[in-house]
């Protein structure tokens, strides 16, 4: 059986709609399905929502709704702005979901039996903001040290998973995988955080109802991190389906922002040992964006709404300024001027203009009809020989904007080409043939950067293929016909509309 490139988002809560802190998150992962299926790989892109816990439950009776009425409401707001983004995630996980709660259950009475939960008495903080326990010595002035809002304190019976039992193990494993986190940056935070010692995680709160019962004991609701985490498996069918975990288990690479980087890193290392399963192969944790220099919150009034971003300046633009502008990992700031100024400037001057003038050329020096020769070991050639394994290296260490713009170097050498070779001097000259080999070369150009754009701008890639006159069934685009001299021969173009039009401000 051949094991499945698994990949995964967060799950993302349900008290209030998507962002576009959100949307960077599965359009990363989105374009990290798209080109290791172009390598054809068998990608399982997973994301969701999670709709339990405290934080929910007020957002819910804020509303005057149950956490069901509220989460029912909001993930259509999801699943309708992923398929708005194009994101081609394979399945879609509600922590809700009868399949999920069954794994929970199953993996609570694992641990117990097993020893690993054992109940006691949890003394401390809780963020409710942020779903997280807290010791004296972090909530200092009862404040979260994340962010800075007021805390709980807590007294009850609680459950608790033994973590403090895989310190060590944990510690063995990131000795041996230093590419565990990526960006490496963040590898050491963790690091330094699993050496100042792993305590007993509390796993169940009394003083709350929305969520899942503990086995045999339901006035403890399980933690809500507890219960999320496990999606992961729950989807790869643990407990119900060994066929389908040996498919996809270990997951190849779990995405989030840094917000949620220890739970990945530390507690789901953990939960993992503690079932006695592999750990994901990766994590990879991005940075995180703030608008206008300033972070995003409704009482700023300046949270950005991905849904009018794409309707104002298209949804590629859109994929392409947030993966292009910040490499991952780094945060960033979104306003939009730099993204107008991504969209006139790589996009419409360069790439799109580089379609428009090679089509028009076609046209006009060969009647629409791609020549069937280029120029031997032209310049084009050269660059892309360095540019893909560059891109790929790229790629494959997930540095999308890194991708890009080695991408780019082959776009604006292309542009440059076209004023270099000046194919209208060469037609004047009666240099016909000449002038054809130079025209090749550009729509060969075309034809591989639309492959290697496709991770980023699926539909724009589709877009240059069908302007170039090839067919092409954007789920079915490989890498490996990025090579230089394969453009199909007696190919007529047909020009459109410029695919990324100009914004005038
Ligand atoms: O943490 N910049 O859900 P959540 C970048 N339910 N990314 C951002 C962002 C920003 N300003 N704001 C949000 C949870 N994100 C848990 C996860 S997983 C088993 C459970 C993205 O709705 C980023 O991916 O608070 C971040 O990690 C995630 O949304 C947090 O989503």
């Amino acid at each position: 059986m051949r094991k499945k490139y698994y990949l995964t988002t967060p799950l993302y809560y349900v008290n209030d709609k998507p962002h576009i802190g959100h949307s960077y998150t599965n359009i990363a992962v989105d374009a990290m399905a798209r080109y290791q299926r172009s390598k054809r790989e068998e990608v399982f892109f997973l994301t969701g929502t999670d709709e339990h816990g405290k934080k929910v439950e007020q957002a819910a009776e804020e509303r005057g709704f149950t956490g069901q009425v509220l989460a029912d409401q909001m993930v259509v707001r999801f699943q309708d702005l992923w398929k708005r983004l194009n994101i081609s995630n394979n399945e879609f996980i509600r922590t809700t979901e009868k399949r999920h709660k069954m794994a929970v259950g199953a993996v609570f009475k694992k641990l117990l039996e097993k020893g690993d939960i054992y109940k006691g008495e949890y003394e401390g903080w809780y963020c409710t903001p942020c779903e997280t326990f807290l010791t004296e010595t972090q909530a200092e002035n009862n404040l979260c040290p994340d962010c800075r809002r007021p805390l709980e304190k807590l007294k009850e019976e609680s459950y608790f998973f033994k973590m403090s039992g895989y310190e060590k193990k944990l510690l063995e494993h990131l000795e041996n995988n230093p590419d565990f986190i990526i960006p490496h940056s963040r590898y050491n935070e963790v690091v330094s955080f699993v050496k100042g010692g792993l305590t007993d995680l509390s796993i169940s709160r009394t003083n709350f109802q929305w969520g899942i019962p503990v086995p045999g004991d339901p006035k403890h609701i399980i933690y809500v991190w507890f219960d999320a985490l496990l999606n992961y498996i729950t989807v790869a069918g643990y407990g119900v389906e060994n066929k389908k975990l040996e498919e996809l288990w270990p997951a190849d690479i779990h995405f989030m922002g840094k917000d949620i980087l220890k739970f990945h890193a530390v507690i789901w290392p953990a939960i993992l040992f503690a079932l006695g399963l592999e750990l994901p192969k990766h994590i990879a944790a991005h940075g995180w964006w703030t608008v206008d220099k300033k972070k995003m919150s409704k009482s700023l009034g300046n949270v950005v709404d991905p849904i009018e971003m794409i309707e104002r300046f298209g949804v590629d633009q859109y994929r392409y300024f947030l993966l292009r502008e910040i490499p991952f990992g780094s945060d960033g700031d979104f306003s939009i001027d730099l993204l107008i100024k991504r969209i006139n400037g790589d996009l419409a001057n360069d790439l799109g203009n580089l379609l428009n003038r090679t089509l028009v050329m076609i046209e006009k020096y060969n009647e629409g009809m791609v020549p069937e020769k280029g120029t031997p070991q032209n310049e084009l050639k050269v660059m892309l020989d360095d540019v893909l394994p560059k891109f790929n290296k790229a790629m494959e260490g997930v540095q999308f904007s890194e991708a890009l713009t080695e991408i780019w170097r082959l776009v604006r050498l292309a542009n440059k080409y076209i004023d270099t070779q000046a194919p209208w001097k060469l037609i004047k000259e009666g240099k016909k043939d000449e002038a054809s080999a130079v025209l090749f070369d550009l729509a060969e150009a075309l034809r591989i950067t639309a492959i290697l754009i496709y991770p980023f701008m699926p539909e724009s890639s589709e877009k240059i293929f069908s302007q170039l006159g090839l067919t092409v069934n954007s789920d079915k685009i490989l890498l490996e016909e990025a090579v230089w001299g394969k453009f199909p021969p007696k190919t007529k173009t047909i020009r459109g509309n410029p695919i990324f039009p100009r914004i005038e401000k």
